[in-house]
């Protein structure tokens, strides 16, 4: 994976390390960032290669949908749609250490990676005001994970995000350690009862105050990494057109999704989009799901080519594999 050219820079969240931190980002590049709850691993999240960079530094074996943190309600609006429960959960923790899961608008610019494809958006307005200054300064949503590498503990302090992340990000803003040191609580609020997806900072019972005795809140799930959805809230994008993997050799009406430099002569397809024609897995994880769209929309046929499992081709192979076996 591209890493920083000068290594991981530690800087006081002052001014000028915001404005750092700002610049980055709106570049592509990663920002280790304090929150209230645990430090994110931030990135632009209306930029593909942005977010494709998280999942290589985080190195998770599969794209999980990422939180986009706003500055404000007005800007958390523009990106999802808020049911009367959803309002009122925001009016009552925001800013705060709740996410609300809602549906997508129209006006988003969640990119679909950061989302994994998902028609649904997480959506979180924090209190600290580091983190907020960095997305006002950025004007739009910042996709932060948890500033851990996968399977490790959530980061609270600079020098935790530092220990897992150093020569994988560009910049760490550290503002001393994060209050509650528990990720935020999520609630998916996507029609119907609200659920509860990750028990977190703010306690289930003060959720509940604030729904009142009418409008119950489900219980999801247990564990506090990743959300198991009920019925069909996790459905992800998966094309119309039959998807066929690790094909070196189209047949002439199907359509291909290449990877790597194209040997000539060039497979007889109906069309064919690469995802990278120098073999870069972070640049193929950024294409992915726009070129599985763009093919899906015009034919009903696609062959895959062999994609290494290797980094990132891990989380690939694994959205291909569910994407052709549906
Ligand atoms: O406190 C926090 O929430 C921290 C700080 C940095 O904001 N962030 C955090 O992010 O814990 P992460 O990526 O470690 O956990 C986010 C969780 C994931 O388990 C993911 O599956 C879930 O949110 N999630 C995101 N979008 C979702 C969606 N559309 N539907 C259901 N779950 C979603
Ligand atoms: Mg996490």
């Amino acid at each position: 994976m591209d890493a920083p050219e000068g290594g991981t820079l530690i800087r006081a969240a002052d001014s000028a390390g915001l404005a750092d931190a700002v610049r980055l980002l709106s570049q592509g590049r990663l920002v280790g960032l304090p929150t209230e709850t645990v430090y994110g691993l931030a990135c632009d999240a209306s930029n593909p290669v942005a977010v494709a960079r998280v999942f290589a530094a985080k190195g998770r074996p599969a794209f999980n949908p990422l939180i986009a943190h706003c500055d404000s309600l007005a800007m958390a609006q523009q990106q999802g749609v808020f049911d009367n429960t959803a309002a009122r959960l925001a009016e009552a923790f925001w800013p705060g250490p709740l996410t609300l899961v809602v549906p997508l608008s129209a006006s988003h610019q969640v990119c679909d990676l950061a989302r994994a494809g998902l028609a649904s958006v997480a959506l979180r307005v924090p209190a600290h005001p580091v983190m907020r200054a960095v997305i006002a300064g950025l004007g739009r949503p910042v996709a932060a994970p948890s500033a851990n590498l996968s399977g490790r503990v959530s980061a609270t302090s600079a020098a935790h995000v530092e220990a897992d992340l150093a020569g994988r990000i560009d910049l760490i803003l550290d503002a001393g350690s994060s209050t509650h040191g528990l990720e935020s609580t999520i609630i998916a609020c996507l029609g119907g009862a609200p659920a509860l997806l990750r028990s977190g900072a703010i306690p289930a019972d003060a959720i509940r105050a604030v729904l009142g005795p009418d409008v119950p809140l489900r219980a999801a799930r247990t564990d506090p990494d990743a959300p198991i959805a009920p019925g069909g809230l996790l459905r992800h994008y998966a094309p119309a057109a039959s998807l066929r993997l690790n094909v070196s050799v189209p047949e002439p009406d199907e359509a291909w999704l290449a990877f790597g430099p194209l040997r000539s002569p060039v497979p007889q397809a109906a069309e064919i989009l690469s995802l990278s024609e120098t073999g870069d897995l972070v640049e193929a994880a950024s294409r992915l799901f726009a070129f599985l769209r763009s093919l899906d929309a015009r034919h009903s046929r696609i062959a895959v080519a062999p994609i290494p499992d290797t980094e990132l081709g891990e989380a690939i192979n694994d959205r291909l594999r569910r994407a052709a076996t549906r």
